[in-house]
């Protein structure tokens, strides 16, 4: 087609969407030039400030490596990963869910530990936690037998594979449910930490400024054949990002019971005060149980 004006660009880029034999692609790029072209009508963009941000996504592929994942980073910066979370569990987006982001720091093959284990495998100095957690279906009837994969950043912010003061899989461990759905395990409490800001999405942060943190947060992963893979995080209501997580994780679902405990604890005798307990239940929903691909080593 020989163009004669702008307007005639948008439904020529159209046509030529129609004749993608995939259906599900021919949805996604139609939608796909008519928001892209609408949002550059939209906001007039200028050809500078085009040339500036092909170069910017260019850049986001260039930063990004088996440790680091730009394009992550901004997807959660924008609120599109949780947007996505949200729309494909719980019910299709009508109902709660506790399934959250993945985040940049799962490991596969993390440690088995019994239940009532500690999880801290090189010293670490921070209050005691005790984590107690059950495991659900949507009917409110115990899991047996899912493996709970848990990982948590350290008292100071920084996962293990950040920070060369701690062992490898510190504070990261791997539990099966008994035959009530619980699990339970000792580590230290954590603290909140900022996403990389040495890139595009910390440039976009100052320029809007906003802070990089987010709130404190136990990860999990809970697999068990016949049950969607739950990926979750329970956040800290103490924090004081709580209300600002760079990343919008933060859901009413799932914000934690996180107590802080000053009477001496009833059965640990080493325990100073203060200690901390978190309590969480997670609930199932059916479907695949399919592992994600770990973005780290
Ligand atoms: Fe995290």
């Amino acid at each position: 087609m020989i163009l004669e004006n702008q307007q005639q660009v948008t439904p020529a880029v159209l046509e030529v969407m129609q004749k993608t034999p995939d259906p599900r692609l021919r949805e996604i790029m139609t939608s796909l030039v008519r928001h892209l072209h609408g949002f550059v009508r939209d906001v007039h963009l200028t050809e500078k400030e085009f040339r500036t941000a092909t170069s910017i996504i260019n850049e986001i592929g260039q930063m990004s490596s088996a440790r680091h994942n730009e394009a992550v980073l901004m997807a959660g910066s924008l609120g599109v990963s949780t947007l996505v979370c949200l729309l494909n569990n719980g019910d299709g987006g009508n109902t709660e869910t506790d399934q959250s982001l993945l985040g940049p720091f799962w490991r596969l093959n993390s440690p088995r530990v019994e239940n009532g284990g500690c999880i801290v495998r090189s010293d670490t100095p921070g209050p005691p936690l005790f984590v107690s957690g059950r495991v659900l279906d949507r009917d409110g009837r115990s899991v047996a037998g899912a493996e709970v994969d848990v990982w948590h950043a350290s008292p100071v912010g920084l996962y293990e594979n950040q920070d060369p003061e701690q062992a490898d899989m510190n504070l990261r461990g791997k539990f099966l449910t008994d035959a009530d759905g619980r699990f339970s395990f000792r580590s230290v409490m954590f603290v909140g930490y900022p996403i990389p800001t040495d890139g595009v999405v910390g440039r976009l942060l100052k320029a809007q400024s906003r802070h990089p943190y987010r709130p404190a947060h136990l990860h999990a992963l809970i697999f068990k054949p016949g049950f969607k893979t739950l990926i979750s995080q329970v956040y800290d209501p103490a924090d004081p990002n709580i209300e600002s997580d760079a990343q919008f994780g933060v859901t009413r679902a799932l914000i934690g019971k996180f107590v802080q405990h000053e009477e001496p604890h009833p059965s640990a005798r080493d325990v100073a005060t203060p200690w901390y307990s978190l309590d969480h239940t997670y609930r199932l929903e059916a479907g695949e149980a399919v592992l994600p691909r770990p973005p780290i080593k």
